[in-house]
C-alpha cells in the first residue's frame, strides 16, 4: 500500500483503503484472542445487559468475544464503514444482529453522542491517533457525556516504548499517569499493566493497558 498517496486524504478514507486492501487477520493490529482486553474486563463488575461500547472496534475479535460471551448490549463504531462490515460478515448474519453498528467520527461525534448510560468504554488503539488537542478534547468530552456513574473506561494506546507510527499515521505514546491525567480526576485507576502485542509478522508492538472507573 501506498501510504503517501492517502496521507492527504481524510481519515475516513484512509481507514477505508486499508481495510479494503488487507484481511483482517493481515492487519498489524490483528489478535486472534484479545487477551488483555479480556483480562480488564474481567475487572469490571457487569451484567450481560450492560451496554459495551468498543469505540474504534475496526474488524476487532473482541466483538466476537464479547458475543460469544453473551453479552446482549454491544455497540461498535468505527469511523470506517468497511472495518465494520468485515466484522459482520465474520460474524455472520445472526451474530450482527445481537450487535448495534454506528459508523462515526470520534473527533466530530454526531451519533456516539445521542449515547448513554454505557458501562464499558472500550477503546483498544484509537486515541493515540489523536494527536490535535481539539480532537482529544472531543475525544474526552464524548466519553465523558455517554459513560454512566460507576462505568468502566478500558484504554489501550501504544507505550512510551512503543511505536512511534502505525499505518503510516504518527501516534502520541501514552503511559498510565498520562491517562489518569487525560481522564481527569473524575475517574479512577483500578488496573494498569504493558503488553506487548506481536503483529502477524512476528514483530513487537508494546502496549499500555489501562482500566479506570467513573466516581
Ligand atoms: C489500529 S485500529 C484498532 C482497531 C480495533 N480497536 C482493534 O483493536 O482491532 C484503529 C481503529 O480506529 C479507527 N479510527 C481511527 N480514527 C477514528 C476516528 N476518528 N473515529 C472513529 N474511529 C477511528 C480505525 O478505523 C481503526 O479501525
Amino acid at each position: 500500500m501506498n501510504y503517501t498517496n492517502i496521507m492527504n486524504a481524510s481519515m475516513k478514507e484512509h481507514w477505508n483503503e486499508i481495510y479494503a486492501a488487507l484481511d483482517a487477520d493481515e492487519l498489524t493490529w490483528y489478535e486472534e484472542i484479545p487477551e488483555a482486553s479480556i483480562k480488564l474486563l474481567s475487572g469490571c463488575h457487569i451484567n450481560k445487559n450492560d451496554p459495551i461500547l468498543d469505540v474504534g472496534a475496526g474488524a476487532s475479535t473482541f466483538v466476537d468475544y464479547l458475543v460469544n460471551q453473551g453479552f446482549r448490549n454491544i455497540i461498535a463504531t468505527d469511523i470506517s464503514e468497511i472495518a465494520l462490515d468485515k466484522l459482520k460478515e465474520r460474524l455472520g448474519k445472526e451474530k450482527t444482529s445481537r450487535v448495534r453498528w454506528i459508523v462515526d467520527d470520534i473527533t466530530r461525534p454526531v451519533h456516539i453522542r445521542d449515547l448513554s448510560d454505557i458501562a464499558v468504554w472500550h477503546d483498544r488503539a484509537v486515541l493515540h491517533f489523536l494527536l490535535e488537542e481539539n480532537e482529544q478534547q472531543e475525544y474526552l468530552s464524548t466519553l465523558k457525556k455517554v459513560i454512566r456513574k460507576g462505568g468502566y473506561v478500558i484504554i489501550a494506546a501504544f507505550s512510551l516504548k512503543g511505536a512511534k507510527k502505525c499505518s503510516g499515521l504518527n501516534v502520541k505514546n501514552y503511559d498510565q499517569d498520562m491517562l489518569a491525567g487525560f481522564l481527569g480526576e473524575d475517574f479512577s485507576l483500578l488496573d494498569h499493566f504493558d503488553y506487548t502485542h506481536h503483529m502477524p509478522s512476528g514483530g513487537p508492538r508494546p502496549y499500555i493497558y489501562t482500566l479506570f472507573q467513573k466516581n
